[in-house]
């Protein structure tokens, strides 16, 4: 597989993102992918992680430049991905969103579920409360509010984007990421940055209450 083309597809794709899905993203994702990436994965599933992490947000509705799924196939065609690389990134990339996955647990086979947990431990962490607090000012919602976080079980694919504050949204995604998590190493890294995140919120809370 062409790797680096596809590579370049994805950055041309992300580039002046505004809303947390932008080209960096995508290349920690992929620093997150490899460090959790077994070592005697066969070549053709080690690329096909590669190329996912770098497409996988390249059909989000809030990308600036976005790609239809049929860009994506034939972006893969072109640079030698076979039939079974080719269907296996697309599913990853349809599967693998923390709003596709709440109302029913799509399903991933073991890349997807490498390219999942990578992609959510940049949810998680330092990194994951600077997206956070940046995506909640793209789109204009408060630090925080009085109202109070949504019972993750009422949280639907559709209500999910609903204007929410962003304290509320730690409550909503970012605390259940840990106990979500599909791969070992994916997980010990998840409860380390959640440890991290839950210490942030208490002193923000410390420093917000009269
Ligand atoms: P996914 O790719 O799993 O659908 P999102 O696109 O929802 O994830 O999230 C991308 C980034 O933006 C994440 O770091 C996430 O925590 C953050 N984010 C998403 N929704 C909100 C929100 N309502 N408030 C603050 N941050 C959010
Ligand atoms: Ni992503």
């Amino acid at each position: 597989m062409n790797i680096e083309a596809i590579k370049a597809f994805a950055r041309e794709a992300l580039k002046d993102d505004t809303s947390g899905h932008d080209w960096k993203h995508a290349l920690r994702v992929e620093k997150n992918a490899r460090a959790i990436t077994p070592s005697d994965l066969p070549a053709s599933e080690k690329e096909v992680i590669l190329a996912a992490s770098f497409l996988h947000d390249t059909i989000d509705e809030k990308v600036e430049h976005k790609k239809t799924m049929a860009e994506v196939r034939q972006v893969l065609e072109e640079n030698g991905a076979s039939s079974t690389q080719v269907a296996d990134i697309l599913n990853i990339i349809k599967n693998i969103s923390y709003a596709n996955n709440l109302e029913e647990k799509q399903p991933l086979n073991e890349t997807g579920q490498i390219v999942q947990d990578a992609d959510r431990l940049d949810a998680l962490g330092a990194i994951g409360i600077a997206r956070a607090f940046y995506y909640g000012g793209h789109k204009g919602d408060a630090l925080y509010d009085e109202t109070a976080p949504r019972d993750v079980k009422d949280l639907t694919a559709a209500n999910y984007r609903e204007g929410t504050s962003v304290l509320n949204h730690f409550y909503e995604k970012l605390f259940q990421l840990e106990k979500q998590m599909n791969t070992t190493l994916g997980t010990a890294e998840a409860v380390r940055r959640t440890r991290f995140m839950r210490a942030f919120i208490e002193e923000f809370y410390g420093e917000i209450t009269e």
